[in-house]
C-alpha cells in the first residue's frame, strides 16, 4: 500500500523544503508539493512537523555478553525503543571470541528479531593470519566495511600497538574503515590499581582512573598510525575535548578522520559519579566515562564546526542489579549506558532548540553523515526518490519528560531521567512500514533487514596516502 506524508517540511542534511513524500513499498518514489494521493493510500498528516530521514545510530550493543553479564536490550526491544524515538537503523558491534565469521553468524542470528534495519561493525580483539584472512571474507562476502579496535579493556579485548598496526594495514588493503575505542588501556589499568590500593572502590574511581588525557593520548596515537598507513579512521564515542581536538588537528592536515560523540556525552558531566546514591552513580559507569564540565560544551563546538560528524549512543544497557556486580570494586561494574530511544529528542532539545546547530545539521549528525561514512548513502540518510523509506515525522512543538518509568528500553535506568525535551518523533516508517504512530507501536519482530555495506566508500575518496607518504619521503631527502 502506498503512503503519503502530507504537508510537512522535508529536512535533509543539505536543504529544507515544504513537500509531500510518496512511498510505495520499501522506497520513496516522489518528493514534491501537493502530490496526488493514489487510491487507497494511507495519508499521514504532517502539517507543522518536520519530515526527516530516520536516525542511524552507528554505535549499539544489543544482547552483548560483556564483563560477566549480558546487555538487557535485545535486537527487538532495542530497535523498537529506537523506533519510538525516530531511529530506523543501527550498526551494532560484533565482538568475536574466536572466529570472526562465526561471530558474524551469531550476531546475524541474534539480530534476526530486529524491528528496524541493522548492519554490523566487527571488533578485532587479537591478531593472527586467520583473523587477517577472515577480514577479507567478512568485508567482501558479509558486507561489513568497518572494524573496531579496542585500545582499552586490558586483559580482555584490548589490542597492542602491534595488533592495531597490523589490523589498520589490513583495513587499508580491504577498503574498510578502521575504528578505535580511544583510551590508553595500560594507563587506565595502572590508575585503577593505584586507586584500589588507596581504598577507592566506589564509582568515583571510574572517572578518576580515566582522566581526559587518556582519551587524548589514544586518539593522537591512533590518528598518527592511521596517517602513516593511509587508512581512514573513525573514532567512536568521543567524550573528551582532547580527543575531539586531535580529530580537528588531523582534519586540518587533510587526513580522513571522523569523530563520533554520543548524546550522553553532550548532556551529562562527571558529577554523576560523585552522587551519594551508589546505584545512581554506578548506572553511569561506561567507557569512556562522562567528563568534567567544559567537555560537553567543547564537543558541541566541535559539532558546530563540523570537526565531529556523528552523534551515536553506545547503547549498552544494564539494570541496576547488574551494576551491583561492582559493589566492592568499581572496575567490576559492567560498563555501559543506554540512549537509543532519546538520542534524537535530546540532540534536538540541546542542539537545535538552543540554536547551537541547525535542523539540517541535526539530520547530518544523527543520520546522513553516518550513512556517508559507512557507505550506505543515499539508500539511507536522505529523503529522496529511490532511497529506502526510513522516514520520521517529527513534531518540534511536542514535549515530554524523559523517564525510565515510561521509556521502552528494557533497562531500569535512564541517564536522561527528568530532562524535559521539546521535539518528539510522532511517526516512524521503516522501509515503508509504519511502525510507530504517536504512541502506538506497530513494529513486527524480524521485519528489520540486514544492510550490507561495500568497501572503498566515500571515506576512501582522495586517499592516496601511500603516494603521499612516498612523495613526502622524496621531499625529505
Ligand atoms: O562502556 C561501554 N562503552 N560499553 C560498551 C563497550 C564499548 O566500549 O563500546
Ligand atoms: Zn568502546
Ligand atoms: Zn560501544
Amino acid at each position: 500500500m502506498a503512503i503519503v506524508i502530507r504537508g510537512g517540511t522535508v529536512i535533509n542534511a543539505d536543504n529544507s523544503v515544504r513537500a509531500d513524500v510518496l512511498i510505495e513499498g520499501e522506497k520513496i518514489v516522489a518528493v514534491g508539493p501537493d502530490l496526488d494521493v493514489p487510491a487507497g493510500a494511507e495519508v499521514i498528516e504532517a502539517g507543522g512537523c518536520n519530515v526527516m530521514p530516520g536516525g542511524i545510530d552507528p554505535h549499539t550493543h544489543m544482547q552483548l555478553p560483556f564483563m560477566g553479564t549480558r546487555v538487557v536490550d535485545d535486537f527487538y526491544t532495542g530497535t523498537v525503543a529506537g523506533a519510538t524515538g525516530g531511529t530506523t537503523m543501527i550498526i551494532d558491534f560484533v565482538i568475536p571470541d574466536g572466529s570472526l565469521i562465526d561471530a558474524v553468524a551469531t550476531w546475524q542470528e541474534r539480530a534476526a528479531i530486529s524491528a528496524t534495519d541493522f548492519g554490523f561493525h566487527v571488533a578485532i580483539t587479537g591478531w593472527n593470519e586467520k583473523v587477517s584472512q577472515e577480514m577479507a571474507v567478512v568485508t567482501n562476502e558479509h558486507g561489513i566495511n568497518s572494524y573496531k579496535f579496542f585500545m582499552a579493556y586490558k586483559n580482555a579485548i584490548m589490542v597492542s600497538d602491534e595488533e592495531l598496526i597490523a589490523g589498520f594495514s589490513r583495513c587499508r588493503d580491504l577498503g574498510a574503515i578502521a575504528a578505535v575505542h580511544a583510551e590508553t588501556g595500560e594507563l587506565v589499568f595502572q590508575l585503577q590499581q593505584e586507586l584500589l590500593k588507596k581504598g577507592i572502590t566506589g564509582p568515583e574511581g571510574h572517572p578518576q582512573s580515566r582522566p581526559s588525557e587518556v582519551e587524548g593520548e589514544a586518539a593522537d596515537r591512533a590518528i598518527r598510525i592511521a596517517e602513516v598507513l593511509g587508512v581512514p579512521l573513525y573514532i567512536v564515542h568521543i567524550g573528551a575535548q582532547e580527543a575531539s581536538d586531535a580529530v580537528t588537528r588531523a582534519r586540518l592536515r587533510g587526513q580522513r578522520v571522523f569523530g563520533e560523540t554520543l548524546a550522553g556525552f553532550l548532556t551529562v558531566d562527571d558529577s554523576v559519579y560523585y552522587d551519594k546514591d551508589w546505584d545512581f552513580a554506578a548506572s553511569h559507569v561506561m567507557s569512556p566515562c562522562f567528563k568534567p564540565k567544559g567537555h560537553p560544551e567543547a564537543l558541541w563546538k566541535a559539532l558546530q564546526a563540523g570537526n565531529l560528524q556523528v552523534i551515536g549512543t553506545d547503547h549498552c544497557t544494564f539494570n541496576v542489579e547488574q551494576k551491583r556486580m561492582g559493589l566492592e570494586d568499581f572496575t567490576k561494574i559492567p560498563n555501559g549506558t543506554g540512549g537509543i530511544e532519546d538520542r534524537m529528542s535530546i540532540v534536538w532539545q540541546l542542539g537545535v532548540n538552543s540554536g547551537l546547530i541547525t535542523p539540517n545539521e541535526f539530520v547530518a549528525a544523527t543520520s546522513t553523515n553516518a550513512a556517508r561514512i559507512f557507505n550506505i548513502f543515499p539508500q539511507k540518510g536522505a529523503i529522496r526518490v529511490g532511497a529506502d523509506a526510513d522516514v520520521i515525522v517529527f513534531d518540534p512543538e511536542k514535549s515530554k519528560t524523559i523517564s525510565a518509568k515510561t521509556h521502552h528500553q528494557k533497562n531500569d535506568f535512564n541517564v536522561f531521567e527528568g530532562r524535559e525535551v521539546r521535539g518528539l518523533t510522532v511517526h516512524t516508517l521503516s522501509r515503508g512500514n509504519h511502525i510507530y504512530a504517536d504512541g502506538d507501536i506497530r513494529a513486527t519482530k524480524g521485519k528489520g533487514q540486514y544492510v550490507p555495506r561495500k568497501p572503498f566508500g566515500e571515506a576512501y575518496q582522495g586517499m592516496q596516502h601511500r603516494d603521499r607518504i612516498a612523495n613526502a619521503r622524496k621531499i625529505d631527502r
